[in-house]
């Protein structure tokens, strides 16, 4: 396992991501109110760049104390992402499919150390040449 630097966790949008390259395969790296989580780019359903769709705040249906609904809203704390190809949805913290568990992402370690994210790649993955691009938030 080798980290790659990814520069200060500040500059990244939140919600946000940001996709490295490392030598042909993409892992994304999401930010969500100080905390980081990073995936594969490679969806469970076929395959697809999963982490490259849209960021959406999930969407919740309140159950008031009487049983009924308080209708639908969007969350102000969790945030999916939707694969471009036929939309799975996933948890950009869990990597975790949001309808159906047993599908997640998979996951490689990141952290911050003296405001850097460090994000971990498998050893099976040559390190760099590495590239890097930020795509917008919600
Ligand atoms: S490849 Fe991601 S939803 Fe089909």
């Amino acid at each position: 396992m080798r980290e790659i630097d990814l520069g200060p966790a500040a500059a990244f949008d939140d919600p946000g991501r940001r996709l490295v390259d490392v030598d042909g395969t993409e892992f994304a790296v999401f930010h969500l109110r100080g905390e980081f989580s990073a995936f594969e780019n490679v969806c469970t359903h076929m395959g697809g760049p999963a982490c490259q769709g849209k960021i959406l705040p999930r969407v919740e249906e309140p159950i008031r104390a009487d049983g009924t609904s308080g209708g639908m809203q969007f969350s102000e704390t969790s945030y999916n992402v939707a694969c471009p190809w036929h939309g799975f949805e996933y948890d950009i913290r869990t990597g975790i499919h949001v309808g159906y568990p047993r599908f997640r992402l998979r996951s490689t370690p990141v952290r911050v150390l003296d405001g850097n994210v460090l994000v971990t790649i498998p050893e099976r993955i040559p390190v760099p040449p590495v590239t890097q691009f930020q795509m917008g938030g919600a």
